[in-house]
């Protein structure tokens, strides 16, 4: 339980909560030298709760209640002040609680532990992945500012982004995503540019983008800040990290891989910046996106067991790439894991990515009636959209997520009739490839 909290002593971007935690908790008989090098799957084990603020319990229990007594009417004064952002982004640490749609334990554990995985310095937990994409976008754009997008991106957020921005007077430029989309972006710069919005991989074509290269980009044309957005839900947070090169704010679906059991719906926000944090926090204030408490403990529970999960998935996806790359009835295989020396994205692999992940896209040969004999065909798979799940799953982008697009974004992004996207879960690989091989032999 994070509040109420003294203000941290470091600036020092994922080390904020860190800060406070050592020096605040009565559990923690770690020095500050020795939380510092612990990795974040040890940190996600007991990182931002302390037991003894309640009874002992070694997890968090589940605060369900929608307001919070103050000990005195100065307190609630001094918490509201801070909550209209009095004193900074700072300030949320010590704030006390005061009611769930501005903060509650379970999401500040949940934040704190995220936080904690992206090395970034604080995090805002929505109730979905769009509940956070559509709150920073509105946090952070105006009537009059224009955006540039590495399209393909997810159906929903194509779909906020085309019809509801625009209704408000943002406009979107796209440019496909992959080596060339920075240079293709630079001529779309104005003095209204005000973001660069990056999925990568991009969902569901698995294109690259550069996001440093965006970054020089942005810096080097812009007329004030340009802010690059990265949707990092298709690498999730074990194999990515965007701040790392470049990004200022970084969004989940954690419904997702965070999640990662299909059985929650939930989003994130992060960034360093205080700004950029207290207009994140303020807007999800206003319009009410935030999680429930016990959607935040399930993805506090989910966050134990990310990288295990996560890399069994790799491990799996990799075996599954190598067979459908063989396959006759398989035309394409999109697989970050199959970038070689010679493709032009794998320089941008190795610089923003420490693994491939689990998701494949693969084009079957022919069209829709062979893509969907192939999924109805399947057994082991399930036949859902949704994705990073202990699960394995099968979907058709363009006649599912991806159903939205316009006819000339399905083309930019390569949704075409005969692609397959494909998340890998943690079943055993050979079970997985037998499933795919005696569906494919229905194509
Ligand atoms: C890349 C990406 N971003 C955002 C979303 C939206 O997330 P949610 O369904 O949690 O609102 C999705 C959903 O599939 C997605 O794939």
């Amino acid at each position: 339980m994070t509040s109420p909290a003294p203000q941290p002593g470091a600036d020092t971007p994922g080390t904020a909560a860190l800060d406070w935690w050592q020096h605040n908790t009565t559990m923690s008989q770690l020095t500050d030298g020795e939380s510092a090098r612990l990795h974040p799957e040890t940190l996600a084990l007991s990182f931002g709760f302390d037991p003894w603020l309640s009874e002992g319990a070694v997890k968090p229990p589940v605060f369900l209640t929608s307001t919070f007594a103050f000990r005195h009417a100065a307190d609630g004064k001094k918490f509201f002040a801070w909550a209209h952002g009095e004193g900074g982004h700072h300030a949320k640490r010590e704030m006390g609680l005061i009611y769930s749609r501005l903060n509650n334990p379970n999401l500040e554990i949940f934040e704190d532990r995220i936080a904690l995985w992206e090395g970034m310095k604080d995090a805002y937990s929505f109730s979905s992945g769009m509940a956070a994409i559509a709150t920073t976008l509105l946090a952070t754009h105006e009537p009059g500012d224009e955006m540039i997008v590495c399209a393909p991106v997810y159906g929903g957020t194509d779909s906020f982004i085309h019809h509801f921005l625009k209704r408000f007077g943002i406009r979107a430029h796209f440019v496909p995503a992959g080596v060339e989309a920075p240079e293709r972006a630079l001529p779309l710069v104005t003095p209204r540019t005000r973001s660069i919005f990056i999925e990568s991989p991009a969902n569901p074509n698995n294109r690259l983008t550069d996001i440093s290269r965006m970054r020089e980009i942005a810096d080097r044309h812009g007329a004030g800040r340009i802010l690059i957005l990265v949707d990092n839900t298709m690498a999730g947070p074990v194999f990515a990290h965007p701040a790392r090169v470049g990004a200022d704010i970084v969004l989940y679906s954690a419904t997702k891989f965070i999640g990662g059991h299909s059985d929650v719906v939930g989003g994130v926000a992060l960034a360093n910046d205080d700004n950029l944090l207290t207009a994140i926090s303020h807007h999800r204030a206003l319009l009410g996106g935030m999680p429930n408490p016990y959607t935040a403990w399930l993805l506090t529970r989910s966050l134990e067991t990310l990288k295990l999960r996560a890399e069994q998935q790799q491990r799996n996806a990799q075996q599954v790439a190598a067979f459908l790359v063989g396959h006759p009835k398989v035309r394409r295989v999109c697989y970050v894991g199959l970038l070689g020396p010679d493709d032009p994205e794998y320089a941008i692999y190795q610089k923003q990515h420490s693994g491939p992940g689990s998701l494949i896209s693969f084009y079957v040969r022919g069209g829709e009636p062979e893509a969907f004999a192939f999924l109805d065909h399947l057994k082991v798979f399930r036949l859902a959209v949704s994705l990073g799940s202990t699960e394995s799953l099968a979907q058709h982008p363009a006649a599912m997520t991806h159903s939205g697009l316009t006819a000339e974004d399905k083309l930019l992004g390569g949704v075409t009739d005969d692609l397959v996207r494909l998340s890998i879960g943690i079943e055993h690989p050979d079970d997985l490839i037998w499933d795919l091989q005696q569906a494919l032999e229905h194509v």
